[in-house]
């Protein structure tokens, strides 16, 4: 059965970014038609300034929103990163086999790195090595598909660059993943920049929808989007980035395909009035589980549990089997 794995860092609240790229993907098609693992990679969350409480706070609402945006227990392994001992083993050996200039030429991590220098701050090393660690989140697993959005497509490239490497080196040891990317709405946006991603830890917080938003916020964020000089409703992501992005929260919340859409429309504000509704009634039954599931922490808590458990089983052959390939002599 193919195996699926892909996570959520829990450096902000998640917003309809994270949503309409990753999270509804994985609730509606990945748990029903693979054997799929849902993380909470809050590993990852330490690479940047944090404050232990908010990242403890936000592990717990990622969790959350996840199980109210329907991930399933019964059809998929929801489970927090350091809740499993493998990914950190195994990152060691992988880091062994990765090169400090392929870290160095990754995007994120020139852009994350160039946002701390400016804030006055240092990079920590594990921004350096963090694909290293995501790798081994997917290699783990044995994972054949890693549903991302756009900005995650380098890290999985070098993930099966890894992969291949050490069972070129050491012997058949990793599956080799694959990205798979939705076909609308695999970068969205910021509202207000609509040149850069919609990003959790973003600056320009009106430009990001949260899915915690409340109705009137959302629609306040919508209908005051930045579009483009010009009259006409056209799809051009490259010349018209403000009314495309609209296009493809639209088409995402509806299903349909942004460029047909754009033809439903001679005005600016009847799009955003239609993508805001759209918004709106795509978030209420999560907002309205997400409620509901705060009422009942330790159902969260179990599945985690459950999940972390489920996990555990499934990645230590192989990231035993990885120790054992490279040349590291087992307990006796
Ligand atoms: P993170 O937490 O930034 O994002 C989680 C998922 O949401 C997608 N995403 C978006 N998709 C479309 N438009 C956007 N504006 C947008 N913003 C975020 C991301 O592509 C991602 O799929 N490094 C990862 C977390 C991670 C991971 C992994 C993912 C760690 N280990 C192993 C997959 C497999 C990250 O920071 O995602």
């Amino acid at each position: 059965m193919t195996r699926i794995f892909s996570g959520v860092k829990p450096t902000g609240h998640l917003t309809l970014g994270n949503y309409l790229g990753a999270v509804c993907r994985w609730a509606e098609v990945d748990q029903h038609r693979a054997e799929a693992l849902f993380c909470i990679v809050d590993l990852h969350a330490l690479t940047v300034d944090h404050d232990p409480g908010r990242v403890r706070r936000l592990s717990r609402q990622a969790a959350t929103l996840l199980l109210a945006s329907g991930l399933d227990p019964e059809l998929c392994t929801v489970f927090v990163q350091s809740h499993v001992d493998e990914h950190a083993r195994l990152s060691y050996l992988l880091e062994c086999v990765a090169t400090d200039g392929e870290m160095r030429r990754m995007i994120q991590y020139k852009e994350k790195a160039a946002l701390e220098r400016k804030r006055g701050g240092s990079v920590r090393l594990s921004l350096l090595t963090y694909p290293v660690l995501m790798a081994a989140d997917i290699l783990a697993y044995g994972t054949d598909e890693v549903p991302v959005g756009d900005d995650q497509t380098q890290h999985v490239e070098l993930t099966r660059d890894l992969a291949v490497r050490f069972n070129q080196r050491y012997g058949h040891t990793f599956v080799v993943p694959r990205a798979t990317r939705p076909e609308v709405a695999a970068r969205v946006m910021n509202l207000q920049e609509p040149t850069s991603k919609m990003g959790k830890s973003d600056d320009v917080g009106p430009g990001v929808v949260y899915l915690l938003d409340e109705p009137g916020t959302v629609r306040k964020k919508i209908m005051r989007a930045v579009t483009d000089s010009g009259q006409d409703v056209e799809y051009d992501p490259q010349e018209r980035p403000g009314v495309s992005n609209l296009l493809e929260i639209l088409a995402a919340c509806e299903g349909g395909d942004p460029e047909v859409l754009s033809g439903r429309y001679t005005s600016y504000g009847a799009l955003k009035k239609d993508t805001a509704d759209a918004v709106v009634e795509l978030l209420g039954p999560v907002q309205d589980r997400h409620k509901q599931l705060c009422a009942d922490p330790s159902y969260v808590e179990g599945v985690l549990r459950d999940g972390a458990r489920r996990a555990r089983e499934m990645a230590r052959p192989t990231v035993d089997s990885a120790y054992e390939a490279i040349g590291l002599l087992a307990p006796s």
